[in-house]
């Protein structure tokens, strides 16, 4: 079977635009593929300074994603720092990653822009680790030879960058020693809309948490912005975040029947809050009855963790062996 490994940033509380952009499609893929799946606290260092707040959103990503289905057994699941290899192959790395590639990594850019509009110098607030971004995550992918990296379409120009370190070390030794890997973006995901009608994002303020409790997302459900029309007016669902929402939890069925209600008129807006609500509910409580579950024992999600490290760690080792042995690394060898 191939190899699929995805890293989740710990920086923020799950949304639904999480759960069906990244974490749904993720849980699919490892069906079909051996996948290794990893939190990457040491990522998420570069903003997150606030050791509560670190542990915190690690122990949320670990249950939340427990919660939505991912299977330990299956899937190996582990926090990047519980891997010390990665760490010995990012200096590697260093070694055959150009300092222009790493200019052209577009949260560094992105930052030095912003920092150019506010007539600020290019690197102000910018640490190293932002700056080496993008080697760090070709570490923590060539670790693990994956074939498939599912990612965000934001992350593909990282995963580009792997496969093009990789190919600079391979070149150098003459020998396939890191796999090329490939990033997978889904396609058809479609893009959820927040409540504000853009793409639900933690940084617009206008996302929906995947785990609300269920008073807390009726009262979201009802903020959904929408337009004017009357109860009377017939409504065009395919104009509607609303009905955008309600077709990520309905079936196909009663996504037919409730935009031909949308369409009758007779419908107001209230009504039609009150089906999303009720979808959104009736698939989101359970998750959220294992979430909370998971979360109020964290020693058990730890134990979890652990046993994904070990596995994991027994994968790295091996490599780290192949590498070392051949940049020269291992002493005593003719
Ligand atoms: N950079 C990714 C993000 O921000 C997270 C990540 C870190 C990652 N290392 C990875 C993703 C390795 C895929 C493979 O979402």
């Amino acid at each position: 079977m191939k190899i699929a490994l995805t890293g989740i940033k710990p920086t923020g509380n799950l949304h639904i635009g999480n759960y069906f952009g990244a974490i749904k499609p993720a849980l699919e893929l490892s069906q079909r593929y051996t996948a290794r799946y990893f939190i990457a606290d040491y990522h998420a260092l570069n903003t997150v300074k606030d050791p509560a707040e670190l542990r915190r959103y690690v122990l949320e990503i670990a249950a939340g994603w427990l919660a939505a289905g991912l299977d330990p057994q299956r899937v190996v699941f582990y926090r990047q720092s519980s891997v010390p290899e990665t760490f010995e192959l990012a200096t590697i790395l260093m070694a055959f990653t150009a300092k222009g590639l790493m200019n052209r990594a577009h949260a560094y850019k992105a930052a030095a822009q912003a920092n150019g509009e506010k007539g600020l110098d290019a690197d102000a607030g910018v640490n190293m680790g932002l700056y080496t971004y993008p080697a760090l995550m070709a570490a923590d992918i060539l670790l693990f030879d994956p074939d498939a990296v599912p990612v965000g379409r934001d992350q593909t120009q990282h995963v580009e960058m792997a496969a093009d370190i990789a190919q600079a070390l391979n070149f150098n030794y003459k020998k396939p020693l890191l796999k090329i890997p490939e990033a997978v973006v889904q396609e058809s995901v479609a893009v959820v809309p927040g409540l504000d009608g853009r793409k639900m994002s933690k940084s617009y303020g206008n996302a929906i948490p995947l785990f609300a409790p269920e008073k807390q997302l009726r009262k979201l459900v009802m903020r959904v912005v929408t337009n004017s029309q009357g109860v009377g007016e017939s409504k065009d669902p395919d104009a509607s975040q609303l009905f955008a929402l309600y077709k990520l939890f309905a079936s196909e069925a009663e996504q037919a029947a409730l935009a031909s209600r949308y369409r009758a008129g007779g419908m107001g807006w209230g009504d039609a809050k009150e089906e999303l609500f009720y979808a959104a509910n009736r698939c989101l409580a359970p998750m959220r009855e294992r979430f909370d579950a998971l979360i109020a024992d964290p020693a058990g999600l730890g134990e979890v963790l652990a046993s994904g490290a070990e596995r994991a760690r027994a994968i790295a080792k091996e490599t780290l062996r192949r590498l070392r042995d051949a940049i020269g690394i291992t002493m005593n060898k003719e």
